[in-house]
């Protein structure tokens, strides 16, 4: 039997989204108990930090009536010197029902499932996708504009994204119109351009007419090279989001954590009344019910 997954959004096609998606929307408007009647062991194996997809997951997966089972880098005989893939066989061995990976390098999920016979959802891999991230973010866009296109403005650290790699995959599969808008020392263009052809690059926040909603992206400071302080010091200056940039009045969208002041400034961050960073936080919980229920079928 062929396992399902979602290491990638090119795993999934535009169908499965929207079922992912109106699954989710629906668990989100329920009242009655989504319980399963047979609970399944879900290993959370996050290798690198996080708040809001390794609480989401865990609550996802309990809210289902499944078992949470939470394993971290320090925590795990990781930090002792085992290798990944010993760890790995050594989990596997306990036959977990499915495994959500969170890695620093890029692909660990899609290798684990070539080894490995067993549903794997991706949690975050490097700098490569972080799917579950950007089904959220289309659940929300969803809710709010139902069927209609329209058009999203994605700001920051491209480069070092895989929220935005996600996102530019997922939101050109569905239709919508994107915008990037980058310095160069943030984005490899050609890497875009291969994920869809028709996106339309900005070198600043002012030159974009109106975008529906103004997405912006943490900038990675753990995956810039040593040295390059001048970048973060030159984006902020150009780049952190002020209350003049919104004249438009666009929904505003950021995966978390931010850098206060440095993406966004406090004034936007604490005061903005179209922001949708903590309802995209709300919506992962849903969002992660239904990836688990399309990936245990
Ligand atoms: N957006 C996101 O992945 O947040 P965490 O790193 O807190 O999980």
């Amino acid at each position: 039997m062929v396992n399902k997954k979602i290491t990638s959004i090119d795993d999934l096609s535009a169908k499965d989204i929207q079922s992912i998606a109106d699954l989710a929307l629906k668990f989100k408007k329920s009242t009655k108990s989504s319980i399963q009647k047979k609970s399944k062991n879900i290993f959370n194996l996050f290798l690198e930090p996080s708040t809001r997809t390794t609480v989401s997951f865990e609550l996802a997966a309990k809210k289902l009536g499944h078992n949470s089972i939470n394993i971290n880098f320090e925590k795990s005989s990781l930090s002792k010197g085992e290798t990944f893939n010993d760890t790995m066989d050594t989990l596997i061995s306990m036959k977990p029902d499915a495994l959500i990976i969170r890695d620093k390098n890029n692909f660990s999920p899609r290798n684990i499932v070539k080894k490995h016979n067993i549903p794997v959802i991706n949690a975050g891999d490097g700098t490569n996708e972080h799917p579950t991230q950007a089904m959220l973010d289309y659940c929300l866009i969803k809710e709010i504009f139902r069927n209609r296109k329209i058009k999203i403005g994605i700001c920051g650290d491209i480069k070092h994204s895989r929220v935005a790699h996600s996102n530019i995959k997922l939101l050109s599969k569905t239709g919508h119109e994107v915008h990037v808008i980058a310095p160069s020392y943030f984005l490899n263009k050609d890497e875009i351009k291969k994920i869809n052809n028709k996106v339309v690059f900005h070198k600043n926040l002012n030159s974009i007419k109106k975008l529906d909603i103004l997405m912006m992206l943490r900038v990675q400071k753990e995956r810039i090279p040593k040295g390059s302080k001048n970048m973060m010091t030159s984006f902020k200056r150009d780049f952190c989001l002020r209350s003049k940039h919104l004249l438009n009045m666009p929904y505003l969208m950021h995966p978390g954590p931010v850098n206060r002041n440095i993406e966004i400034s406090d004034e936007v961050l604490d005061n903005y009344p179209k922001s949708l960073i903590l309802r995209q936080v709300e919506m992962g919980v849903y969002l992660r019910m239904a990836c688990l229920k399309y990936i245990l079928k």
